[in-house]
């Protein structure tokens, strides 16, 4: 029934607990096998009795005591038992001890040397109005009475006086009793004087002053006095009145004493009595309780005395030297002390917790028992013996925690102890709530009480990081620290008093797997994949300089799963930065930063640039061109609405924050056109003009560290029938001029006209276009589109040839160097154009062959013949070269044919031009 106590849990269940504690509360009767008197013990144990009352009996109940005085039942109260000598002491598990003294106020006493005791036990359940009642008898024998006798007990102080000289004498031969000054003259009337029961006259209390009272008043006042067949008692608690504390070598001692005075009829006999009790003395350590007893007191009148007999004993039972020597205990004498010492948590006491100010703390009780015996120059022997329960004071007992936790395993583990065998988990408070420990087992936290062989234990639990109570809490990057706070919340029993440990445990681990970025280009976007690490989306996203709003991932097409993210970014999107331009592409770039936002941690920082195909520049064939100016990085302050070309007047047609579109004719907006080796080059540029940088305005310091430039030339690049447009971005700084292509098409066409009018023209379709020998072919080869006035197109050379192929042979020139040829029997005529009916004649020229036939050996070879012309673009200003080559006066003179061009010529442009077909027609 007990073992409950004593029982190992392996799984702490407080509810299983409490639930045997109530059953056990609730018995009724003592269940039948139960032999009451195995618990209830009696022992006479000299000059008391003992009766002990086990726990198995007391546990979970209310136990009282009743003396017996006859057909009489006394509830022993508490001022009945200091008064009668009953003392009652129980341990927090309701064994009870009862030391009663054979002298006690209802023993029969049979000639002061047999004692017959009678008490009642009542057990009473709590809250229950039945109880057991159970009858103890005990008779104990005891003759060994010495003259004197003192016994200290928990709760009160007895002196016994022999009052019969002749006894004395016959005990110790010498008629002398306690201090007595005026005994010798009356010893022969004292045997007479004390024979009948109470005929105390007056008491004399000293304390130390002396106060006197009759028997009536002190026995009303709460002493214990009676006299027995050979004895006078006296019994006092420690409180009453007309006692007194005396410091004996600096132990205080509880003085009672009192002079009694017997009489009967002429004469009076008085007998002192004097007990003294220690309350102090004691001196603990750690280990060891120390108890020193002051060899000389007050109850001594001389100073001969002699320590006849010392005995240790516990819980009122003498022990003898081998169990003291078992128990660590020891008993010696000093020149002013007598001191036993005792081991703190030997086996005779018991350990008990206590809940101080909320801290843990443990306490010690034993109840060791001095007696000696001494006499007093040879004489008046006294036997002393002294009870004296001794509690440690409470000693701190903070809990210490032991972390097995190994990290890798991801599992806390952790130990908290050491506790008392009366210390019950009952529930432990996370940093999500409370749970009991039946339901902390239930979520698989293994909360197990593990216990010592001295009944101590330990609690340990295991808690997962990943369970929602642990606390994690990334310190940086890689680590994380895991912490499970927690209050462990304990029941003291058998009070059932409440404390509580906080506590938290550290884990620090480095588990994290950062999350990555990369990506990929095409045509228009930047693709870029975020793969999440192992910390979950639990990052900002910064494109550019802004952060991913969740409607600029609509825009950006943003795609989730649990690991991964995906996301297209357009190249010319905002938080897009551009780089350099090239005349057909921009080099973009965009960086993806991963910041942590508690911590502002960079998680990860990336950077993709890439080329997207885009037309900056735009050559048009009738001399339009239009460019694209784009803040670029490097030259952050740009207001691109404030950029012009060269004449500051032409601003963009079109400006946004981050674009600037030119569009203008190639003769205006200060547009130069440059000729060199028959290429033609518009340019101009696009700039802030004169205007000093937006940045030196703003900068006042006293260094100006880098005014970036911003000057775009444009240029267009045209050969004939084939166009080039060349860009140059020139950033001073990181001096990378960038040389850009665009396209576009000049476009000059030979073209047939019907007659020397040149105002219709055979269509491709009407090829081969027949005609008879000799008659007139007008040519005209035309410049297309360009409204440049100042252009003037140049014929250089024209020939005819029989096949389509341009460089076949047999030929005929028709115009060499610009100029007819000489030899051509044929004359080649140049016509002039009038200004009437085209805009550009400076476009256009016209040239007249008659038509003809290749022969050879006097057989024509083929009636027909195709036209071919290499035509040049000139500046009409220019004056020499080939642009302006005077011809030599028709001579009719064979001369040698220009075989091979010069070197440089080969490296103009040419327009190469060639007719359909022309057939030589029979009629
Ligand atoms: C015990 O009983 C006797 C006889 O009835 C009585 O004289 C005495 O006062 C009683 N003692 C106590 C302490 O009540
Ligand atoms: C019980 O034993 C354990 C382990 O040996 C020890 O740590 C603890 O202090 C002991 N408890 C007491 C009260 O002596
Ligand atoms: C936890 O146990 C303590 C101590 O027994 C108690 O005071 C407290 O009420 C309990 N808390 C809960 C939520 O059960
Ligand atoms: C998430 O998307 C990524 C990339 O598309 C893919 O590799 C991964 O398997 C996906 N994960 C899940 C759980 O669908
Ligand atoms: C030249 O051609 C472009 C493209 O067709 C056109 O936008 C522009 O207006 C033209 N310019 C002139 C002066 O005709
Ligand atoms: C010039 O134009 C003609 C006809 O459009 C084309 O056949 C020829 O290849 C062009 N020349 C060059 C150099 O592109």
């Amino acid at each position: 029934m007990v073992a409950v106590l004593a029982h190992i849990f392996n799984v702490v269940s407080p509810q299983k607990y409490l639930q045997v504690v109530t059953q056990q509360r609730n018995f009724k009767a003592l269940p039948q096998n139960f032999n009451p008197r195995t618990g209830l013990i009696t022992e006479c144990l000299g000059s008391v009795m003992r009766l002990t009352v086990d726990k198995s009996l007391a546990f979970g109940s209310q136990i009282e005591f009743d003396a017996i005085n006859g057909s009489q039942v006394l509830p022993l109260t508490t001022p009945l038992a200091v008064k009668c000598g009953f003392s009652v002491e129980s341990d927090p598990w309701g064994k009870t001890r009862v030391l009663v003294s054979l002298l006690n106020c209802f023993a029969k006493n049979e000639d002061d040397s047999e004692f017959d005791l009678n008490m009642r036990v009542r057990v009473r359940g709590i809250n229950k109005a039945e109880q057991d009642v159970f009858e103890v008898e005990k008779t104990c024998t005891y003759n060994q009475w010495a003259p004197r006798e003192i016994l200290c007990d928990r709760n009160y102080m007895e002196v016994s006086v022999n009052r019969l000289p002749g006894e004395i004498t016959a005990l110790k031969r010498q008629p002398r009793m306690a201090k007595e000054q005026t005994f010798d003259q009356w010893t022969d009337t004292v045997s007479e004087a004390i024979t009948s029961r109470y005929n105390i006259w007056r008491m004399v209390f000293f304390t130390p002053k002396q106060k006197a009272m009759v028997l009536e008043d002190a026995l009303n006042t709460g002493y214990g006095i009676t006299t027995t067949r050979s004895r006078l008692v006296l019994r006092s608690g420690y409180d009453m009145p007309e006692t007194y504390v005396e410091n004996v070598n600096g132990v205080p001692m509880k003085v009672i004493r009192v002079t009694t005075y017997f009489k009967k009829q002429w004469s009076v006999t008085m007998l002192d009595t004097v007990a003294a009790c220690p309350t102090g003395g004691v001196v603990f350590t750690d280990e060891l309780i120390t108890w020193n007893f002051p060899l000389v007191t007050p109850l001594m009148s001389s100073t001969e005395n002699k320590i006849i007999g010392m005995v240790m004993g516990i819980d009122g039972k003498q022990i003898d030297s081998a169990q003291m020597a078992d128990r660590g205990y020891s008993l010696t004498t000093t020149d002013t002390f007598i001191v036993m010492t005792l081991p703190v948590g030997g086996q005779d006491g018991y350990y008990k917790s206590h809940c101080v100010n909320d801290q843990y703390h443990i306490r010690y009780t034993i109840e060791p028992m001095l007696e000696l015996f001494w006499s007093e120059g040879g004489f008046d022997a006294t036997r002393y013996k002294v009870l004296f329960p001794i509690k440690t004071p409470f000693m701190p007992r903070p809990p210490q925690s032991v972390d097995y936790t190994a990290v890798d395993q991801k599992v806390f583990d952790v130990l908290l102890g050491t506790f008392l065998y009366d210390v019950e988990l009952v529930n432990i408070t996370f940093s999500t709530g409370v749970l009991t420990v039946v339901e902390a087992n239930a979520r698989g936290f293994n909360v197990q009480e593990q216990r010592f062989q001295n009944g101590s234990k330990t609690f340990r639990l295991q808690v997962s990081f990943s369970d929602p109570v642990v606390v994690t809490n990334q310190v940086d990057l890689v680590v994380t620290v895991y912490t499970l706070p927690l209050i462990y919340s304990f029941l003291i029993l058998p009070e059932y008093t409440p404390f509580s440990y906080s506590t938290s445990f550290k884990a620090t681990l480095q588990d994290v797997i950062l999350p990555t970025v990369s990506g990929a280009c095409d045509k228009e976007k930047f693709h870029i994949m975020i793969s999440f690490g192992n910390m979950g989306k639990n990052f900002n996203i910064m494109l550019g300089t802004r952060d991913l709003t969740p409607e600029r991932s609509v825009d950006y097409d943003v795609k989730e799963n649990g690991t991964h993210m995906i996301l297209a970014v357009p190249f010319l999107a905002v938080d897009v930065a551009f780089e350099l331009m090239y005349p057909s592409s921009l080099r973009a770039r965009l960086d993806v930063l991963l910041w942590e936002p508690t911590n502002k941690w960079s998680l990860s920082d990336f950077s993709l640039a890439c080329n997207f195909p885009m037309t900056m520049t735009e050559c048009f064939s009738n001399g339009s061109m239009s460019a694209l100016a784009v803040k670029v990085q490097s030259v952050s302050q740009l207001v691109p609405r404030q950029l012009t070309l060269r004449d500051p007047k032409c601003k963009p047609k079109f400006s946004n924050d981050r674009f600037a579109y030119f569009s203008f004719d190639a003769n205006s907006c200060g547009t130069t056109r440059t000729f060199y080796d028959g290429v033609m080059m518009y340019q101009n540029e696009i700039s802030l003009g004169d205007e000093p940088p937006i940045s030196q305005q703003a900068i006042k310091g006293v260094s100006i560290p880098f005014v970036p430039e911003y000057r775009v030339t444009v240029s267009c690049f045209y050969t004939v029938n084939d166009t080039q447009t060349i860009a140059f971005f020139t950033n001073p700084r990181e001096s990378d001029p960038l040389p850009e292509t665009g396209f576009g098409e000049l476009q000059v066409l030979l073209r047939l006209a019907l007659d020397g009018s040149y105002k219709d023209f055979y269509v491709e379709q009407d090829f081969p276009v027949g005609r008879l020998l000799r008659k007139p072919l007008f040519f005209e080869v035309a410049l297309l589109q360009s409204t440049d006035p100042r252009i003037e197109l140049v014929l250089e050379d024209c020939w005819a040839t029989l096949k389509e192929d341009r460089n076949s042979a047999p030929r005929w020139d028709l115009i060499v160097d610009g100029c007819v040829n000489l030899v051509d029997h044929y004359e080649t005529v140049f016509h002039p154009v009038s200004p009437d009916g085209v805009q550009f004649p400076s476009h256009i020229k016209r040239f007249e062959v008659k038509m003809f036939a290749f022969v050879q050996d006097n057989i024509v070879l083929k009636n027909q013949i195709v036209v071919h012309c290499d035509a040049l673009l000139c500046d009409v200003n220019q004056t020499d070269g080939l642009c302006k080559k005077l011809c030599p006066s028709p001579i009719p003179l064979k001369t040698a044919r220009k075989v091979r061009r010069d070197a440089d010529h080969d490296q103009f442009q040419r327009a190469q031009l060639s007719s359909g077909k022309i057939l030589l027609s029979s009629s």
